[in-house]
């Protein structure tokens, strides 16, 4: 029987539950506050769709989600911005180590980011308006109407609708984790051992128990600083408001796809075949265009997943023999249980957990996926490129850049957005690799000591692994920042102005 309290989904940004797929327009304003007093005011107001269910669905709808910096010049004491968590209050370009770490070096520098990277270019405000086609035009005039006198707009993050499919042509947006709305799974599920979609809220809304059955650290206020009483009590200190409850972290950084790079490096790989140049680009990735998984069908059922596009593991494919260990999809998701695969009984898992096994120690380091999950928000923006257009090596007009503005949602930005990009996809190490990085998104520089990271292994049945060589960097990130995307009673709070 469970007696956890239900969730509230009025309480939810409606994001976090929907994606808003159904809403194929998107615009992200990037604003900074001019006026706290007026920033609050409008803010109160602020139409934001909640993750309650509606009939008919909505037409249109509004997020929003604040940075660190942003709190503050709103006015929110230094002592409750302090209650989030470290990465979250310096930020996404904050010191050279992080940078690094998330490969934000070379040609991904923030110091040439359009908006993110220097401290008067950091929004403080993201306000992302959804709509059908037609509505966003008018959507935005009503909801903007009033929010000048609060802010000033550093930038408008536009999108567009490429039906599911990224820049470079792939299928997107397939594999998700499956949130346990209903507070069903297990809290401190230690004995799962297999691969398992469905993720404790807690990973993604704070004010809940994650993956380790522990609460993640977020700003708890004496009840007395929130006269209006408009706060959640928090599960895990009731006689203390929670802030956090209901909300996520929001990672967005605009990555700029040089798609005509891409199409002709593979082209010249594969001396010009059409069939053996699509062939290596989804090799690349781990799935085909249309999005099928290398894996093929391996019969597996995964807990918490309907697509059988997603319906696979790596176990059978230790070598990468299928689907390449450095493939994006396959680093960015390992799909491992928490215990390297082997055989039952307590003496094999003693051997597996407690360190034993040299194989199983070197298979831990990407064994834990299921703490390591991310939603994925993201939307594509720019003027699609034809393959004719990208081998033809048309140049691409200003203005007419083409990406991803990548968004994913966390409750643990350290643990989930960071982990990932610097481990799993920026890293030079990863499942035996060595000396490469992610072939989509990895900036490929040679490391300090000159050793070059632009390769990419393809093992072969037999012989060594074929190695692609020279690949250039086809993702160049242009902004970037952390936000907290707020309950919607912990907006109300936050635009009454909180008591010091
Ligand atoms: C422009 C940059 C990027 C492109 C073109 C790209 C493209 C893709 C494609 C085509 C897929 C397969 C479709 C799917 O499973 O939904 C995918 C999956 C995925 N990507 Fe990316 N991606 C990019 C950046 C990133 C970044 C920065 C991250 C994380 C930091 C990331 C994390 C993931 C994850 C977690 C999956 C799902 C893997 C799985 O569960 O099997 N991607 N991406």
């Amino acid at each position: 029987m469970n007696h956890l309290p239900t969730v509230d989904y009025d309480d939810i940004q409606g994001l976090v539950r929907f994606g808003y797929r159904r809403l194929t327009q998107a615009s992200f304003l990037l604003l900074r506050v001019r006026d706290a007093q007026a920033a609050r005011n409008w803010i109160a107001e602020a139409p934001v769709s909640s993750a309650a269910t509606q009939e008919p669905p909505p037409t249109t709808a509004l997020q929003l989600a604040f940075t660190s910096a942003g709190l503050a010049a709103l006015g929110v004491p230094g002592d409750i911005v302090d209650g989030f968590s470290h990465e979250f209050i310096v930020g996404m370009a904050s010191d050279e180590s992080r940078s690094r770490r998330l490969g934000d070096i070379g040609p991904n520098d923030p110091a040439g980011w359009q908006w993110g990277g220097a401290p008067d270019r950091l929004p403080h405000l993201l306000l992302m308006l959804y709509a059908v086609p037609g509505e966003l035009g008018p959507w935005a005039e009503r909801v903007l109407a009033g929010c000048g006198e609060g802010f000033d707009q550093i930038g408008v993050l536009s999108t567009s609708d490429m039906d599911g499919v990224e820049p470079f042509g792939f299928a997107d947006g397939i594999s998700e984790p499956a949130l346990d709305w209903q507070r069903e799974r297990r809290v401190r599920d230690e004995e799962r051992t297999a691969y398992d979609n469905r993720s404790c809220l807690g990973e993604y809304l704070l004010g809940y128990p994650n993956e380790y059955g522990a609460y993640t650290d977020r700003p708890l206020i004496d009840p007395a600083r929130d006269s209006g009483t408009m706060l959640p009590k928090a599960e895990d200190a009731p006689a203390l408001a929670d802030l956090g409850r209901n909300g996520s972290y929001l990672v967005l950084r605009q990555l700029q796809q040089d798609v005509a790079g891409f199409w002709r490096f593979v082209d010249t790989q594969v001396g010009g075949d059409p069939m053996l140049r699509q062939r290596l680009a989804e090799t690349l990735v781990g799935r085909t265009m249309a999005g099928e998984p290398l894996m093929g069908d391996t019969g597996e059922r995964i807990p918490g997943e309907d697509d059988p596009r997603n319906s696979f593991t790596y176990a059978d494919d230790r070598e990468g023999l299928r689907c390449p260990i450095g493939a994006h999809i396959r680093r960015s998701n390992p799909r491992n249980a928490d215990l390297p695969p082997g055989p039952p009984g307590f003496v094999s898992w003693a051997r597996r957990t407690l360190g034993f096994d040299a194989e199983a120690l070197a298979a831990d380091r990407v064994s834990s996926t299921r703490f390591h999950r991310l939603l994925r928000r993201g939307r594509e923006y720019g003027r699609g490129v034809s393959l004719e257009q990208a081998l033809a090596g048309m140049p691409v007009a200003d203005g007419d850049a083409t990406g991803l503005h990548f968004i994913c949602l966390g409750a643990n930005i350290a643990r989930q957005f960071e982990f990932v990009q610097s481990a799993w996809l920026a890293g030079l190490r990863f499942d035996g690799l060595a000396d490469e990085s992610d072939p989509l998104i990895g900036h490929h520089l040679p490391r300090a000591d000159g050793t070059p990271t632009d390769g990419f292994s393809v093992p072969l049945e037999s012989g060594p692994d074929r190695r692609v060589c020279g690949l250039p960097q086809f993702v160049t990130v242009q902004g970037g920042a952390y936000f907290f995307l707020p309950g919607l009673r912990a907006l109300r709070y936050l635009s009454k102005g909180s008591p010091p």
